[in-house]
């Protein structure tokens, strides 16, 4: 059957045919998630920018649509939101569901699409674009929401290296509110897909905003974020010690919330991207290229040092394709590398829970491995509080040597007397979540078959371990 092809993810959403790059209009409505994204209807590698569909109920088990918009005469169809327009404020009807992404073709502008049919199918607006260009040539990615406390929508939109802030009462006539800029001392990347948002800590309502750029801390493309406040004008970001990473691994762009999540759920729910612009159109795969991130629920987190960290863990819906936990190890490894018999034999994807207690050794290392010598290395440098994900000998890396093979480095942020790693291995990612979600790093690898084997390393002290195995079934 479709959906067993090498490399094909069993637990992450990848399009039958084709390539995929950035989530799009992301928006839930009547039990059903919506998830568009960029999309070549004529191939694998990117091009004629189109926006694909899928819908879930669970955020995992995803059914392909039709191509829901295909570029016009204003251009390609770049990435853009969603939102349900309860109060019919456009005109378009009592909920209907608009789109809102941006026009490329010989400048980018923002145009508008409604669907009255529960996002089945979309007629584009007479009058786009809705949004002129005013001279610059990046100019795109709009994340539209209702602002409760101004009456309005609030647009957020990538220019260039700012995100600029726009007004509408009805999603049409659009106003410049605001830009906010954050220089760290470059070098500058383009600043791609904003999305701000607001997220509760302790009783308090603080504003998200996260920005996908090029100058990513481990190369190429990555998800930064501030946090801070937002008044309907315009977005303060509160002090930061140094920039800070929604995943530190090489594959996780472009991600940005779903849109009109019920109040009596309140998550905001992310997924993004899983791939990097230094090769994407490079990956190995056939017959399609690219697949989203597993769907996660952002949350902030006091750091020691009192400034907020925005947290991320898998939704709990994964728990309906998740068998019960296998308690593999418990004990103490001193001195050696002890092999932990997984219990599983190729299974479509799992789950592995470590968690370290009384660590007297500095770099202790995960090591994940296959019969065919494929290996990916998760080490802890414990007195420099990193974590590094080393994939220069995860299987198939050629394809683009000079960018796809790499260590990356990636804060642990917490105390380091005891780490919990949830690590979600498929057939070509391994997601590693740090300390209930406090940092993370998501990688694509492309092994012979997936890893089935376990090594614990701790070559220069000791520590007590603590293992438990799960297994997924597909969601295909
Ligand atoms: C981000 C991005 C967006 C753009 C889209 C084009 O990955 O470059 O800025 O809208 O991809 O496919």
């Amino acid at each position: 059957t479709d959906f067993e092809d090498v490399y094909r993810p069993q637990i992450h959403f990848s399009p039958q045919k084709n390539w995929i790059n950035d989530p799009n209009g992301m928006v839930y409505l009547d039990g059903e998630y919506h998830l568009f994204y960029q999309y070549n209807p004529l191939g694998t590698v990117w091009g004629n920018m189109s926006w694909g569909h899928a819908i879930s109920k669970d955020l995992l088990k995803w059914e392909q649509q039709a191509v829901k918009l295909y570029p016009d005469e204003l251009g390609a169809i770049f990435s853009g939101s969603a939102v349900i327009d309860k109060n019919n404020t456009a005109g378009f009807g009592e909920n209907a569901m608009v789109a809102i992404y941006t026009s490329s073709g010989q400048k980018q502008t923002q145009s508008i699409a409604y669907s009255t049919d529960k996002g089945r199918t979309f007629t584009k607006y007479s009058e786009n674009p809705v949004i002129e260009n005013p001279g610059m040539a990046d100019f795109r990615d709009p994340k539209v929401f209702w602002h409760e406390a101004t009456n309005k929508w609030v647009m957020s939109l990538s220019t260039h290296h700012t995100i600029t802030f726009y007004g509408s009462a009805n999603l049409i006539d659009w106003e410049y509110l605001s830009e906010f800029r954050y220089y760290d001392g470059g070098p500058y990347g383009i600043w791609e897909c904003p999305d701000l948002f607001p997220l509760e800590f302790n009783g308090e309502k603080k504003w998200v905003l996260l920005v996908s750029t090029t100058n990513a801390p481990n190369g190429g493309t990555a998800t930064q974020y501030f946090v801070g406040s937002f008044d309907g004008l315009s977005f303060k970001a509160d002090p930061a010690p140094y920039p800070l990473w929604l995943d530190y691994g090489r594959d996780n762009y472009a991600g940005v919330t779903w849109s009109n999540i019920p109040d009596t759920d309140g998550r905001a729910i992310f997924i993004g991207w899983m791939s990097n612009w230094n090769y994407a159109n490079q990956t190995p795969t056939s017959g399609f290229r690219g697949a989203m991130t597993l769907p996660r629920s952002l949350s902030l987190v006091q750091h020691s040092d009192n400034y907020l960290l925005l947290g991320s863990e898998v939704v709990s819906e994964i728990e309906s394709i998740a068998s019960d936990w296998n308690s593999v190890f418990t004990g103490t490894i001193v001195n050696e590398s002890k092999t932990v018999e997984m219990g599983i034999t190729a299974p479509p994807a799992y789950e592995l829970e470590i968690e370290f207690s009384d660590v007297q050794d500095t770099n202790p290392v995960l090591e994940l491995s296959n019969v065919h010598g494929d290996i990916v290395k998760i080490e802890l440098d414990l007195l420099n509080g990193q974590l590094y994900f080393d994939r220069r000998n995860s299987g198939h890396v050629s394809f683009n040597f000079a960018h796809f093979p790499g260590r990356f480095s990636s804060p642990v942020h917490s105390g380091l007397d005891k780490i919990k790693l949830n690590v979600f291995v498929d057939q070509s990612s391994v997601e590693v979540f740090i300390n209930e979600g406090l940092s993370c790093q998501t990688n694509l690898v492309f092994p012979k078959e997936i890893y089935d084997q376990m090594n614990i390393v701790s070559d220069n002290g000791s520590l007590d371990v603590n293992i438990g195995v799960r297994v997924f079934n597909s969601i295909w």
